[in-house]
């Protein structure tokens, strides 16, 4: 029997990554998420058949979703301490984890970035604890998420921005800018520490640097479905953050799914690879969009004392679709009308 780990697991990206692992493979999933920003599985499993064992819960009818609601840090020092913990007190005997997916972070969106930098940095101590017990437990492969956040921001401005290339950062080749407040940083951080994993522990481990991944069933401090859900409200004027005119590469989260699996099958040593669209978008072309679903044409009022990040930040996908031979599917178009359809049927089962 496979177990997987996946850290953050009722966050948006490790919530569809659990349902990804229970659609592509038979095997077990060990969930640890503390729920300070995620949902508790019950809201988002199709089977929520569910048992609780001392302080877990385990889900679905063939039992092999395992969920401990805890600070990943402590579910980490457990097996630290002692490595046959999950043995001892849960009878889970594994003797080498299979993929460890490790999403567990304070993200928050641009308010929290800027608005709460020290907090966001705490996502060292986090991301530390796991590459600590990575090297020693040597899961047989390992996911890292960076961030597009860890690109220089030199290269995002209104006046130079250009398609963000992988090789823009380069580690071992000095070539590096400075990213984007404590959470750039920390991605950078993390993306230096998966090629110290793979080149001095022997760890196979990819990082990925997803841009603006969005889908139906993320939260709205969001901007996409924040801003679906006011379309499908008809809010006029129609406030945006910052000018509007700051653009962002939005990719649908099945597209990461889709490129972030094919990754870990042929990337091993650490590198780190652009999920995005490689297309930029406006927050104002956003709110055409949604509108024009909407079926009106609201005024846009720019809220220019709102954090907007940086100006431009979108990607080059060609080093992918060279490397995995993958191209994201979900049209722009296709990938909004699905947010806005379940926006416009939370509304509905609202009222
Ligand atoms: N969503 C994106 O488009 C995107 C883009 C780039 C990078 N990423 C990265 O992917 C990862 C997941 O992002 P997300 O969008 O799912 O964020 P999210 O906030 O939805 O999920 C993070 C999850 O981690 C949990 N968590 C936080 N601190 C924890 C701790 N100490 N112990 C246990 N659980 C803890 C939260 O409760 C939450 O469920 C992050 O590292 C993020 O930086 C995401």
């Amino acid at each position: 029997m496979k177990y997987h780990l996946v850290s953050g697991a009722c966050g948006f990206v490790g919530r569809n990554t659990v349902k990804q692992l229970l659609k592509r493979t038979n095997d077990s999933v060990i969930m640890v998420d503390d729920l300070s920003v995620g949902t508790h599985p019950s809201a988002w499993l199709q089977d929520i058949t569910s048992k609780k064992f001392k302080d877990i819960e385990i889900f679905g009818k063939e039992e092999r979703l395992f969920f401990w609601k805890m600070d990943f840090r402590k579910f980490l020092n457990n097996l630290q301490e002692n490595p046959k913990w999950l043995e001892k007190e849960y009878g889970i005997k594994i003797s080498r984890f299979a993929d460890a997916f490790h999403f567990a972070a304070i993200v928050g969106g641009r308010a929290k970035i800027e608005g709460d930098p020290i907090a966001v940095a705490l996502d060292l101590s986090i991301d530390a604890e796991f590459f600590n017990w990575i090297a020693k437990a040597k899961p047989e492969r390992v996911l890292y998420p960076s961030s597009s956040a860890a690109y220089p921001i030199s290269l995002q401005t209104e006046t130079a921005s250009a398609a963000l290339k992988e090789s823009d950062i380069n580690i071992n080749g000095n070539i590096l800018g400075k990213p984007d407040m404590t959470y750039g940083w920390t991605k950078m951080t993390g993306e230096y520490l998966a090629k110290i994993a793979a080149e001095h522990y022997g760890i196979s481990i990819v990082s990925i640097r997803p841009f603006s991944g969005y889908g139906e069933d993320q939260d709205l401090s969001y901007p996409v479905p924040a801003i679906a859900t006011r379309a499908a409200k008809k809010e006029n004027p129609f406030v945006v953050w910052g000018t509007g005119q700051q653009g962002r590469d939005f990719v649908h989260i099945d597209d990461v799914m889709d490129c972030m699996f094919l990754a870990m099958e042929q990337i091993h040593d650490g590198s780190a690879i652009n999920i995005g669209s490689g297309k930029l978008t406006s927050f104002i072309d956003l709110i055409k969009i949604f509108s024009r679903f909407a079926g009106y044409n609201p005024t846009i009022k720019p809220l220019i004392d709102k954090p907007m990040g940086v100006h431009s930040r979108y990607c080059d996908m060609s080093f992918v679709k060279e490397r995995l031979g993958w191209e994201p599917k979900i049209s722009l178009e296709e990938g909004m009308r699905r947010v806005y359809d379940v926006a416009v049927e939370k509304l509905r089962c609202e009222r």
